[in-house]
């Protein structure tokens, strides 16, 4: 064969492939095409084939011809099956069509629990002021718990009655202060001192406003010019910020083993404004907290001069700030884990 047959030749399977490709809509069709005409047994392997008789000074000529050619089918190829490829991809996604008009799915959210949410309202306010917050196990000495904030064996809240005793010597902490002397302790006679403790306590008491678990915040400021006025006026504070500006706050003269004077805050209620109602049992107050500066005895057990350093400490029931500011009639809603009842509370 030599040149000018060669053109011929490929000039004519050229218009045949041209035409074929253009029926192929399928992949079978499409590998029909590659077998015919790129495969084995096709045309141009048939001419590659004769290159052999091919006279010597054509030879290279009739190679170049034929690569040439054999390029041009196999994009032929090539691009057909893109061409169906994308078809298919085009077809898939028509049919998988999302259906907008369907009820969307929604994933349960959770919320806050009630007792979080006014704790960390009330952390970040005593963040503000300078507080750290410190932490003490719920497991505690009867040392910790009693003896060092001056508690004596003869008082009634040893009694185990009203504590939980888990073994000889260590209870289940009736109170927050039983942080006030970890935090002492561990100060080694160093000051200031400027804490809250938020955490779970426990005593054996049951009623719509007790139950034998519930949350406290303890604050404890000890240094060498922390005076009444001060506490007077951060209780004043955090009362009117958890609150409202508009609260009036009251202070009573009260009793605790570990603060002398000891004191107990009312806020004027903010159901009635004062006036008297079921809320406030018709007092026009609602009673909010104790308070107190550190005793004596209790800086002197653990381990500071209490002619040199002074202090105050407030315990504040976050299960009795949380019933009053969400209206919340029994204090067992908090540990029930009804979610009906949690998903009411969202975070501002
Ligand atoms: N620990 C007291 C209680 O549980 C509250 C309190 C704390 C009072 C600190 C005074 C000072 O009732």
């Amino acid at each position: 064969m030599n040149l000018e047959q060669l053109s011929q030749a490929i000039e004519e399977e050229r218009k045949v492939c041209l035409e074929e490709i253009k029926e192929v809509d399928n992949i079978d069709k499409l590998n029909l095409f590659k077998g015919k005409h790129i495969g084995k047994k096709s045309l141009l392997t048939e001419l590659f084939a004769s290159m052999r008789n091919v006279d010597a000074n054509d030879k290279k000529e009739y190679g170049k011809m034929l690569t040439s050619f054999r390029e041009e089918v196999n994009s032929l190829f090539v691009n057909k099956e893109k061409e169906l490829a994308d078809k298919k991809l085009l077809e898939k996604i028509n049919n998988e069509k999302v259906d907008i008009t369907l009820p969307p799915y929604s994933l349960p959210l959770g919320s806050y629990h009630p007792l979080t949410l006014i704790t960390e309202e009330m952390v970040s306010f005593f963040k503000g002021l300078g507080f750290e917050v410190a932490s003490g196990p719920e497991v505690e000495t009867e040392r910790n718990n009693f003896e060092l904030v001056n508690i004596p064996s003869d008082h009634p809240s040893r009694d185990m009655q009203d504590s939980f005793v888990v073994d000889k010597g260590i209870v289940l902490r009736s109170h927050t202060s039983a942080v006030q002397s970890r935090v002492m302790q561990s100060a080694n006679g160093q000051s200031p001192i400027k804490i809250i403790c938020p955490g779970k306590v426990y005593r054996r008491d049951s009623d719509a406003t007790h139950s034998h678990q519930f949350e406290q915040m303890e604050g404890l400021v000890i240094s060498s010019d922390a005076t009444f006025a001060n506490l007077l006026e951060l209780l004043t504070k955090v009362l009117r910020h958890l609150f409202g500006e508009k609260r009036e706050v009251r202070f009573r003269p009260s009793y605790f083993p570990f603060t002398e004077p000891s004191i107990e805050a009312d806020i004027s209620c903010f159901e009635c404004n004062g006036k008297g109602c079921s809320l406030c049992k018709h007092t026009g107050w609602i009673e909010i907290l104790g308070a107190g500066m550190v005793h004596p005895n209790v800086l002197r057990l653990n381990g500071y001069d209490d002619n040199k350093v002074q202090g105050f400490a407030f315990g504040i029931g976050i299960d009795r700030v949380a019933m009053l500011k969400y209206g919340i009639d029994d204090i067992k809603r908090f540990y029930l884990d009804d979610v009906r009842f949690l998903r009411q509370f969202k975070k501002e």
